[in-house]
């Protein structure tokens, strides 16, 4: 069975979708915790699950290092083999990815390297795209530039906002999400 801490910052749909996939007894992975910098709303799914929950919240440190290494501290107190930024909005810093190295990836509302960064959906709609979609991928110290774990396209109707297109993403996002962390767990998918 594979350990998961997963880190939030909103409303935690992914998290939610991954909750549901380890209530079937099948699922090889279970949520050992559910951590965030903020009190996020998508901290509740967590709770209903009886998941334990952390906030770190950086305003109460002196350096991004220094939270960095409070984050990290709460989730290695959790032992996970793997660790899930699902709509974690902070960049983290190097002390807090290298000491997670091949355990932690990230997803991301565009098919990276398109659009980077915390505006993917209002980005890929700014450049009239007419495809855009999902990517789960490590997380290195880049913004959104670790290696692609797997993508799934999502196309761009004329008429969509930024709030239907991102809610067409997530629909297909979160079937992805389960689905990557499933094939992990069975190592269907390495990291390395
Ligand atoms: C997701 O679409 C995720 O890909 C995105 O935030 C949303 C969180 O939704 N993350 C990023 O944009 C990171 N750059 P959720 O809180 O409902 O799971």
């Amino acid at each position: 069975m594979l350990s998961v801490v997963v880190l939030i910052s909103g409303s935690g749909t992914n998290l939610q979708a991954l909750l549901k996939a380890t209530d079937n007894p099948l699922y090889p992975a279970k949520i050992v915790a559910v951590g965030s910098d903020n009190d996020a709303p998508g901290l509740t799914y967590a709770e209903l699950h009886e998941v334990d929950t952390f906030v770190v919240e950086p305003g109460r440190f002196e350096s991004r290092e220094a939270w960095a290494q409070t984050l990290l501290a709460s989730v290695q107190h959790h032992q996970p083999d793997l660790v899930v930024l699902a709509g974690f909005m902070r960049i983290l810093p190097a002390n807090f990815v290298n000491a997670l190295k091949g355990k932690l990836i990230n997803t991301h509302p565009s098919l990276l390297p398109l659009y980077p960064g915390a505006h993917a959906v209002r980005d890929a709609l700014e450049a009239k795209a007419t495809v855009t979609g999902v990517t789960i991928h490590k997380v290195d110290e880049g913004v959104d530039t670790g290696e692609i774990i797997v993508q799934q396209s999502v196309p761009v109707e004329p008429n969509d906002t930024a709030a239907s297109l991102h809610e067409k993403i997530k629909v297909i996002e979160r079937e992805l999400l389960v689905q990557c962390v499933q094939d992990i767990a069975t190592k269907k998918i390495v990291l390395s």
